[in-house]
């Protein structure tokens, strides 16, 4: 059982950070300070939005979410691990249990530039027995500044060398899919999920249908350019050699219980992922640490 609201507030409050109900009654940080607002469910270390001080939510979450436990959250930021896409032992579901589960507020810390910080651990020990997970250490670190940054560490505490893969799979509000460009994928190899194919990326990215793409060999930021909100969201990364770029579309919006029909028209996902089918899998020798990382702001 973790602490309750009022021995969060006591332990982590602060004049910026506050915990409080969140939908499906989980507790959530909301983070406060002049730069915006940030909310980090404690379920799934889950980032629900970024609204950049007078700006528009950077974040999507979709209206038809469900908020239960052993349940991922649909929108925000799923925190993808041990396993990115298909179990690859076929025991579970997609994207591993990293999403499904209470995580541990470690600690809360101001700097002294005004950015607030928030860090969230998750340990074998805190994990069901049933997903049988070898000995290690997660630590979500997010930082509210001029951007936001999420930061997973990943710690071998065991005595044999592991093998994961996972992803930071942010989910970006935008006015409509349908008018987006996203940039800085440009000549990339991909493989399309979709069409179980690989191609070659020609110019920026334009969804006008599903789209479900993992891009190799990519460490450099993106940018989705939406005039409909007449703004930039730079997507920056570390940790990561392989991008995923997801919108839903039409049928498949249809299928997922937990999006709306019409809701792919206001977002899309992308992901800095360790991705087996880029060959962006992570080793971890005993006592080895690794870190993956998103850095998301608005450019002008
Ligand atoms: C993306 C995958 O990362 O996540 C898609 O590439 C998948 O294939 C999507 O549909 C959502 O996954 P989930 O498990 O959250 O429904």
């Amino acid at each position: 059982m973790g602490d309750s609201l009022h021995e969060l507030n006591v332990r982590c409050g602060r004049p910026d950070v506050r915990f409080v109900a969140g939908l499906g009654d989980f507790a959530v940080a909301q983070l406060s300070n002049r730069f915006g607002v940030a909310t980090v469910a404690l379920h799934g270390a889950h980032v629900m939005s970024y609204v950049p001080q007078g700006a528009h939510p950077v974040i999507w979450m979709s209206e038809h979410s469900k908020f239960e436990p052993g349940q991922p959250i649909r929108g925000g930021v799923p925190v993808c691990w041990p396993w990115f896409g298909p179990d690859p032992l076929s025991r579970f579901g997609g994207h591993g249990f990293a999403r499904l589960v209470s995580w541990r507020v470690a600690q809360t810390e101001t700097a002294p530039g005004g950015e607030t910080s928030i860090a969230l651990e998750l340990t074998d020990h805190m994990v069901p027995a049933e997903f049988e997970p070898y000995p290690f250490k997660l630590e979500l670190t997010v930082t509210l500044g001029p951007a936001l940054v999420i930061a997973l560490k990943v710690w071998n505490t065991g005595d044999r060398t592991v093998e994961y893969s996972g992803a930071l799979h942010t989910y970006f509000a935008v006015a409509d899919a349908a008018k987006i460009q996203i940039t800085g994928l440009e000549d990339c190899d991909y493989f399309d999920s979709v069409l179980g194919a690989a191609g070659v990326q020609r110019g920026a990215i334009v969804i006008d249908r599903e789209i479900d793409r993992i891009y190799k060999g990519t460490s450099g930021i993106c940018r989705i350019l939406d005039p409909g909100f007449d703004r930039v969201i730079r997507v920056a990364k570390s940790g990561s050699t392989s991008t995923v770029v997801w919108n839903p579309w039409i049928a498949k919006s249809q299928r997922m219980s937990d999006f709306g029909d019409e809701e792919y028209h206001t977002m899309v996902c992308i992901e800095a992922a360790n991705a087996p089918r880029a060959d962006d899998c992570r080793t971890l020798p005993p006592g080895g640490r690794a870190e993956l990382r998103q850095i998301i702001s608005l450019e002008a």
